[in-house]
């Protein structure tokens, strides 16, 4: 693992660019609908952790990447990914963990940049790996052509891209749910929806990630989703639990008429009368072919 000074000393222009962009990163900070500075989000973002590393890790492990690879974890949250990737390279990777807040953020075992994917830079052509998991749903659709544009150009020829996102539409309550859950699930649901979309956030965005991966230039090795059947009172319905009381509090300001809804929905979570389904995560491995840059544009 490469030490804290040989990655301060080896990316310094990298982090006054971060610092030059702390006021942009901070005027667009409330588009996000979670807070990474509320208390237990620290637990929520853990929670997501549980649930997807294993999957995450398993496509990382298979990718050959070179002993100085340099490596971008984008939206980071609480680091695992970041933090794995920084212990299995060897000691002359380099390791950038970028979130809009850094709080949670390791910085022992990565560079970390406070960094806005939607508007801040990327350097291009620098990364031989770039990955980023539940990040793209919470940017507003209008800018997704833009952001995958920069990742594409960020990566280097021959360089991967892993991108892991959800489909919300996806979720689907078992007919074994008892009727008035199904229906406050459902209501619930719908609720999540409407305010995701008041932002101008693509709710379906996991449907179409594999489209806008090759639609910027990258070729698809790789793409897999994964379904899950999830029982209320289990440690996934917690982690959706606390995602939708966030929630309900973001409706307060966006839209209080849904809020007893969501409250209603997280309930639900807590009981174990509730089974779903979910294609929770649909995730595209993806490469930039060439030689030069021009073949790689
Ligand atoms: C649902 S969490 C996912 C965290 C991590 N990628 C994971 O899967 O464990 C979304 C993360 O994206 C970050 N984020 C949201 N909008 C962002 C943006 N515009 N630029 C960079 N990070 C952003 C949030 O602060 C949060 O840490």
């Amino acid at each position: 693992m490469a030490t804290n000074d040989s990655k301060r000393t080896s990316n310094i222009a990298f982090l006054i660019f971060g610092i030059c962009n702390d006021m942009a990163t901070m005027a667009s900070a409330i588009s996000y609908l979670y807070d990474n500075s509320k208390s237990g989000e620290l637990e929520r973002l853990r929670g997501l952790e549980a649930i997807e590393d294993a999957a995450t890790i398993a496509l990382l492990s298979v990718l050959k990447l070179p002993v100085d690879a340099c490596c971008l974890e984008v939206g980071a949250g609480a680091g695992s990914i970041a933090s794995w990737l920084a212990a299995e390279s060897g000691k002359d990777a380099h390791i950038v963990a970028t979130d809009i807040d850094t709080n949670l953020l390791d910085s022992s075992a990565s560079e970390v940049w406070r960094h806005d994917i939607e508007r801040d830079e990327l350097p291009e052509d620098a990364f031989d790996l770039i990955h980023l998991r539940h990040v793209l749903i919470h940017l507003t659709k209008s800018s997704h052509t833009r952001v995958m544009d920069a990742l594409f150009r960020a990566t280097k020829c021959g360089g991967f891209l892993i991108a892991e996102e959800s489909d919300l539409r996806s979720w689907h309550v078992d007919e074994y749910t008892p009727d008035a859950m199904r229906q406050t699930f459902s209501a619930g649901v719908d609720a999540m929806i409407a305010i995701y979309s008041s932002r101008g956030i693509d709710f379906g965005l996991g449907a179409r990630l594999a489209d806008m991966v090759s639609n910027v230039g990258f070729e698809t090795i790789k793409s897999s989703e994964k379904y899950r059947s999830v029982q209320g009172a289990s440690p996934e319905a917690a982690y959706q639990e606390v995602s939708v009381r966030q929630l309900a509090e973001t409706a307060h300001i966006d839209n209080p008429a849904l809020v007893p809804r969501l409250c209603a929905f997280a309930d639900c979570f807590r009981d174990r009368q509730l089974q779903y389904r979910t294609r929770t995560t649909v995730s595209v491995v993806a490469t930039k072919r060439g030689w030069t840059k021009e073949q790689c544009r």
